[in-house]
């Protein structure tokens, strides 16, 4: 049976091995060696995995994780899935890419298939990767080339790995073709482009396009606020046009691993080739000011400000129903309550332990505002829970609106 090996066991790893090992023998990758272990327990730390179907790929073999290098070695096809997050000047940091490049280039003994679903520039896949691998590499394999990113939305039940249309290219015919006949063993929908570029750039406008349409409506949220209408019914009321409008929802910003990572690959990469990003740059702006909009509208509701007040911030997940706090805006939100001289906690059930502290109580509160309403989160709790509840998701009916 083929051999695969997937590097990085996170949300989109760990996602492609269980899809692949109905039809590969897979070996999952990851510096990590906790989740390595809890992964060969049979444990799926993410949304849509299940343990029990992890526990099975284990049983029957299909499935492996690992932290040694050397079990890479047989495999025909390896797929990079790590990070690619901003560095603290919010360029792209390839640090992560570099890494995986080497440990392939160390550990594979035959010409393979390499494939990126790490999202990144257009010309990661032939002028870093490639290049990276030969670099690393001591034998001088000829290895093939493609790309192919990952659109997982996780916690989303509609669209998964089978029903999603993907995007791939190889940089050479015979890449392509054995793309191809990878990911059609799993995905339904395969949609070849004409250069890996061209991939590339479509997952980084996908990204762009939210991010900027979000930033839009936010600005929306707080132009109507100043003239007293409701926002919501307005953005109900413009998405009766059955074309040519797309409806966005307001929020306490943007979070999670995508948008708002991704434009800014996006951006850098239009600044190396001499043109300005400046609907990215802009609507970085407003979506990373939202909290602190939130923060004034609360002060300005009870009486001019929160200084000593006990806030409790609910939901910190950056979306419902999922436990990822990656770039949640609800960060943001509860460092300028407490610049602001607020008492803050926040609650969050789902998450239920992070930066060290745990889920406070629904009860309690002067102040409470609801960044992420998960449906485990009764309406009725969170409005019980403090004489003033400030809602930014448009789900808590009787709460102060966005
Ligand atoms: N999460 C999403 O919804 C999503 C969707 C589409 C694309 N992506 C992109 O996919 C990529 C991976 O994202 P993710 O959400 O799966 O990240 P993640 O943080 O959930 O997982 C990454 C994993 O890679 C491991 N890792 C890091 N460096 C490694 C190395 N050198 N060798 C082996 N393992 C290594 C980490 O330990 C971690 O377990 C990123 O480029 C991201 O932008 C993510």
């Amino acid at each position: 049976m083929t051999k695969v090996c997937v590097i990085g066991q996170g949300y989109v790893g760990l996602t492609i091995s269980v899809f692949a090992a109905e039809h590969f023998s897979v070996v999952g990758f990851d510096l990590n060696h906790s989740l390595v272990k809890s992964l060969n327990f049979g444990q799926s730390h993410i949304e849509g995995i299940p343990s029990s179907k992890l526990d099975k790929l284990i049983q029957s073999g299909r499935y492996l994780a690992t932290a040694d290098p050397k079990d890479i070695e047989g495999s025909e096809i390896v797929v990079i899935a790590v990070p690619t997050p901003l560095d603290e000047t919010r360029k792209p940091d390839l640090s992560y890419i570099d890494n995986a490049c080497k440990v392939i280039a160390e550990n594979v003994n035959k010409p393979v298939l390499i494939i990126n679903e790490s999202t990144s520039f257009p010309g990661t896949i032939r002028d870093y990767i490639k290049p990276t691998i030969e670099k690393y590499s001591k034998q001088k394999f000829e290895h093939m080339y493609a790309i192919s990113p990952e659109r997982v939305d996780p916690g989303r039940e509609d669209f998964n790995q089978k029903n999603t249309p993907r995007l791939y290219a190889g940089l050479t015919p015979e890449a392509t073709k054995r793309t191809q006949e990878f990911y059609s063993t799993f995905c339904d929908n395969l949609v070849e482009v004409s250069s890996p570029e061209v991939a590339e750039a479509a997952k980084l406008f996908e990204n762009t396009f939210r991010q900027v349409n979000i930033a839009l409506v936010n600005e929306l949220a707080q132009i109507s606020h100043a003239l007293g209408i409701d926002v919501r019914e307005t953005l109900d009321a413009a998405g009766t046009k059955p074309y040519g409008f797309m409806k966005f929802q307001p929020s306490a910003g943007v979070g999670g691993h995508c948008i708002p990572v991704d434009p800014s690959y996006l951006a850098d990469v239009a600044e190396i080739a001499g043109v300005e990003a400046t609907f990215i740059k802009r609507a970085n702006e407003v979506n990373l000011d939202m909290p602190n909009y939130i923060a004034g509208r609360i002060a300005k509701d009870n009486g001019g400000s929160v200084k000593g007040k006990k806030v409790l911030v609910v939901g910190v997940a950056y979306k419902p129903n999922v436990a990822d706090t990656r770039e949640t805006p609800a960060e943001l939100l509860i460092d300028e309550l407490k610049d602001l001289g607020a008492v803050v906690s926040w609650n969050d059930p789902v998450v239920g332990s992070w930066h060290g502290t745990e889920s406070s109580p629904l009860s309690g509160a002067d102040i409470a505002v609801v960044v992420t309403k998960h449906d485990v989160v009764a309406s009725e709790d969170i409005l019980k829970s403090a004489p003033y509840v400030f809602d930014s998701t448009g789900k808590v009916k009787g709460a102060v609106q966005l």
